[in-house]
C-alpha cells in the first residue's frame, strides 16, 4: 500500500424526509444566502424543490434560484451562476438533483470566489477555495455528493473535463433513497453502471498488497449485482435503493481508492462520447468498460481473474487464467445488457468516422499530454483501438 492522506469532511444525512432539514444544515454550515441550483425540472415536478424552499424559509435563509442544468452540464450556465452569486452576494451553493446539478454547482462555487476564468480549474489548476456546497441527491450515480470532483463540458470546443480540489467536497449531503423512486429505469441502470465503473477504475491498479481496498471494492460490486435487478424491476423498493445510494457514495468518495494507484482511462474515453453525442455517462461506460478490459487484460491476467472469481463467481482456470479473466468480462457484458444498457457504438449513436478525432482529443485535447490511464498508459493509437472494439 502507498502512503496517503484522506480528508472527507462531508456531513451525511441519510434517510426518509431528511430534505426537510435543509435549512438547518445550511445554517449549521454557515450559509445565509443560498443559490439553489437544479436541473431540467424533475425536482419541480416531484415537489422536492418546494419542500427545500420551505425548509430554508423556516430557518430564515434567503435564496435565489437557477435551474436548467442539462445532463453533461455546460460551461454557459456556470458563467451565469457565477454572475448571479456575485450580484446577489450568495455565500452558499445548494445543488438539488443528480451529478450534473451538483457538478455545475461546484463549478459555480469555485468560480464565484476566483478572479480568473473558472475553466482554468478544468485544465489542471487545483481548486483551493470555493463557496461552501450542500447537495440533495436525487439519483445514485456520479458520487459527486461525496467527491472532490466536478465534470463540465466547455461549449467552446465541446471539451468535457474534470476539476478537483478538497474545497469541492460538499459541507453536507442529504441522501434520501425515497427521492430516487421517481427515476426512469434507464437512468437507474445508468447510475448503477457508473457506480460500478468508479469501483473498476480503482480496482485495476499496479499497487501491490491492497487487500483491504480490494475487498471493499468487491463487496460494493457484489452489493450492486444483488440490488440492481430489484430496483430495475421495482424503482419503489426503498431498501434496495438505500443500499445502492450508500454504495454510490462509498464507490467515489475515495475510501476504496486510498493507498493505491488508479486508472481512469475508461472515464476519459467515455467523456469524449458524452461530450460529442450527449449520451448518458453511465450508458457510455457500459460500452467502454468491457472494451477497455479486453484490450488491457494481458497486463495483469491474475487481477482480472481474481475479479472474475470473487465477484462474478467464475471457476478459476489455473492452467489458463486468461480463460477466467475472459469469463469475467463476458459476465460483466451480460450484466449490463440485463439491466438495459447499450453494448456497442451504434446504440450510443456514436460513429466510426469520429474515432480518430475522439482518440486525439482524449490524449491531447485541452491540457492532456499524450497518454491517459494509470493501470496501463494508453496513447492515441490504443484509445482508437479500444473505440474500434466497441463497434
Ligand atoms: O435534469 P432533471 O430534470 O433533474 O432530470 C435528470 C436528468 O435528466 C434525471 N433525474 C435525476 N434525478 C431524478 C431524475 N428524474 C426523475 N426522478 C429523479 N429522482 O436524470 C437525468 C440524469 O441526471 P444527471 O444529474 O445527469 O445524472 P448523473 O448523476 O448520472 O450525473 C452525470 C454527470 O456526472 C458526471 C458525468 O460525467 C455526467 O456529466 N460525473 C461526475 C463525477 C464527479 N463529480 O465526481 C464523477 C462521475 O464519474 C461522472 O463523470
Ligand atoms: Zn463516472
Amino acid at each position: 500500500m502507498e502512503n496517503f492522506t484522506f480528508y472527507s469532511p462531508t456531513y451525511f444525512a441519510f434517510g426518509k424526509d431528511q430534505e426537510n432539514n435543509t435549512g438547518k444544515y445550511v445554517r449549521r454550515f454557515g450559509g445565509n444566502k443560498v443559490l439553489i441550483h437544479y436541473g431540467g425540472g424533475s425536482v419541480v415536478r416531484s415537489g422536492l424543490l418546494d419542500r427545500v424552499k420551505n425548509s430554508l424559509k423556516e430557518e430564515g435563509v434567503g435564496f435565489v434560484e437557477l435551474g436548467g442544468v442539462k445532463p453533461n452540464p455546460r460551461s454557459g450556465l456556470v458563467y451565469e451562476g457565477i454572475d448571479l452569486c456575485r450580484k446577489e452576494k450568495v455565500d452558499f451553493v445548494l445543488a438539488v438533483g443528480g451529478g450534473s446539478a451538483i457538478d455545475s454547482a461546484k463549478a459555480i462555487a469555485a468560480g464565484a470566489v476566483y478572479d480568473g476564468d473558472f475553466w482554468d480549474y478544468y485544465q489542471g489548476k487545483v481548486i483551493t477555495k470555493a463557496l461552501p456546497i450542500g447537495t440533495i441527491l436525487t439519483i445514485s450515480a456520479a458520487g459527486s455528493e461525496g467527491s472532490p470532483d466536478s465534470v463540465i463540458t466547455n461549449e467552446n470546443g465541446m471539451y468535457k473535463r474534470g476539476a478537483s480540489g478538497e474545497a469541492l467536497r460538499p459541507a453536507f449531503s442529504i441522501l434520501n433513497p425515497a427521492l430516487t423512486q421517481t427515476l426512469p429505469q434507464f437512468q437507474i441502470a445508468c447510475g448503477i453502471t457508473d457506480i460500478m465503473a468508479h469501483l473498476f477504475e480503482r480496482y485495476f491498479t499496479t499497487t501491490k498488497e491492497v487487500e483491504v481496498t480490494d475487498r471493499m471494492i468487491e463487496a460494493l460490486l457484489l452489493t450492486m449485482i444483488k440490488e440492481a435487478p430489484r430496483v430495475i424491476q421495482d424503482p419503489a423498493d426503498y431498501q434496495a435503493q438505500a443500499n445502492i445510494m450508500w454504495a454510490g457514495m462509498m464507490a467515489h468518495n475515495n475510501s476504496c481508492g486510498v493507498g493505491r494507484a488508479q486508472d481512469w482511462a475508461s472515464h476519459d474515453i467515455e467523456h469524449e462520447l458524452s461530450a460529442i453525442y450527449d449520451c448518458a455517462h453511465g450508458a457510455g461506460l457500459a460500452v467502454v468498460f468491457p472494451a477497455w478490459m479486453t484490450y488491457n487484460m494481458k497486463h495483469d491476467i491474475n487481477r482480472f481473474a481474481k475479479l472474475a472469481v470473487r465477484v462474478w463467481g467464475c471457476q478459476m482456470d489455473f492452467e489458463q487464467p486468461e480463460n477466467t479473466a475472459k469469463a469475467g468480462i463476458a459476465a460483466l457484458k451480460r450484466f449490463f445488457i440485463s439491466i438495459g444498457m447499450p453494448s456497442n457504438f451504434s446504440e450510443l449513436g456514436a460513429k466510426e468516422a469520429d474515432i480518430e478525432e475522439m482518440a486525439k482529443k482524449a490524449c491531447y485535447g485541452d491540457g492532456r499530454k499524450g497518454t491517459i490511464g494509470g493501470f496501463v498508459k494508453l496513447n492515441e493509437n490504443d484509445v482508437a483501438n479500444i473505440y474500434r472494439l466497441m463497434l
